[in-house]
């Protein structure tokens, strides 16, 4: 699968490993989808997702910095997707209504697009 070999962390035999406390990569992948954030964003192994309103995330796991200049780290990143303009003022991410749960399901799954 290109998921698993596209973890780092995990190498290409097992499932991907999440890095994030509490997320789970599989279930990351079935909220982004479902939330439609390819809507805005291209997103490798999403279907559909080719929206070219925000940045393409392929490489967004290695990426010392999100939504230019905020440190690219666990926490930052789940907070990032709850209430993005809390993170960044007058960012044009909108806020998707994510529980704190689901922002770190997604979080794990967008560290293994290095
Ligand atoms: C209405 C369009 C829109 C939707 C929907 C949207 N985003 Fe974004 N996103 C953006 C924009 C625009 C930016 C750039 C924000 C900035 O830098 O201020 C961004 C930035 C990001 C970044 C940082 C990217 C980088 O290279 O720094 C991540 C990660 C991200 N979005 C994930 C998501 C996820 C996950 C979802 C679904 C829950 C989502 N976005 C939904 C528009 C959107």
């Amino acid at each position: 699968m290109m998921l698993a070999c596209a973890a780092l962390l995990a190498g290409c035999k097992d499932a991907p490993r999440s890095i994030v406390p509490g997320g789970e990569v599989q279930q990351g992948l079935r909220l982004v989808t479902q939330y439609q954030c390819g809507a805005c964003h291209a997103i490798p192994g999403v279907q559909g997702a080719a929206g070219g309103d925000g940045p393409a995330l392929d490489h967004i796991g290695r990426l010392s910095y999100i939504a230019g200049g905020i440190p690219n780290q666990p926490a930052n990143m789940v907070r990032w997707l709850r209430v993005p303009h809390a993170v960044k003022p007058g960012t044009e991410m909108p806020p998707m209504g994510l529980t704190d749960q689901e922002a770190r399901h997604m979080a794990a799954f967008l560290y293994t697009l290095r």
